[in-house]
């Protein structure tokens, strides 16, 4: 079964989204499962530190190192693993969705969710962690960018998505965005009167032609969009 292993000084925004519709229901059927370690568990002194002042001085509290080594041991049992170890943070490789189809594939994720101004970057590089982010910008930890990491890999897991929700066709499986899809009404009348249309060609049933109108509409969305994916292709 594919594991999650979340350390967090905020254990409680978890499950959060990851409990719930498919993902949640996934879990419900042991197709992955989730440990929360909450990181004041191995704070030090009396108080239970967990972060302090940078060194160098500047804004923020620094999430100890020793207190990072000591929540990832206490899933590691020592500190050689297998398991893909990630830092969420906004300095590191952005994620894509050929990430997310690495990491479903290996046997977990070891993850860490930065907070404050960060963690001890010795703890980082010296553990292994590789640095991740989930976009340019800023939030204010890796709690979200957690869960956004964790439902990407999901529900990619084999057994997760029933046929009709298939990964094959959707955006970035083939460096393109997705086609536009529409439903009934077939002639949708809008809140100022208007009258929105169906494309024509998706009413006529020919399936040829209705797979090359989604390539092309694809590849102009993409083209408006997203021009820099087309040169990956
Ligand atoms: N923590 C704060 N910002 C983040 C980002 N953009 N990606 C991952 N983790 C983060």
């Amino acid at each position: 079964m594919w594991n999650v292993k979340i350390i967090t000084a905020y254990p409680e925004m978890f499950p959060g989204v990851l409990g719930h519709s498919i993902i949640g229901k996934a879990r419900a059927n042991k197709k992955w499962s989730l440990n929360v370690i909450n990181l004041h568990d191995f704070g030090i002194d009396e108080r239970k530190s967990i972060d302090d002042n940078p060194f160098g001085g500047g804004p923020g509290m620094i999430i100890r190192p020793d207190v990072v080594e000591k929540a990832v041991m206490s899933v590691t049992k020592n500190i050689e693993t297998n398991m893909p170890l990630v830092y969420l943070c906004p300095s590191g490789k952005s994620l894509n969705q050929q990430d997310l189809v690495h990491y479903s594939q290996d046997e977990g994720l070891i993850i860490l969710c930065g907070r404050f101004e960060g963690v001890d970057a010795r703890a980082i590089d010296s553990i292994g962690f590789k640095r991740v982010s989930i976009g340019d910008y800023v939030l204010s930890g890796g709690e979200v960018a957690a869960q956004v990491l964790v439902e990407g890999c999901v529900r990619l897991l084999p057994g997760v998505l029933g046929r009709s929700e298939s990964v094959l066709e959707e955006s970035f499986s083939k460096n393109l965005l997705e086609y536009p899809q529409y439903t009934r009404p077939q002639v949708w009348v809008d809140n100022k009167k208007e009258k929105h249309n169906v494309p024509d060609i998706l009413l006529s049933g020919h399936h040829d032609k209705i797979k090359a109108w989604r390539k092309k509409r694809s590849i102009e969305i993409t083209k408006k969009y997203r021009p820099d994916l087309l040169k990956k292709t």
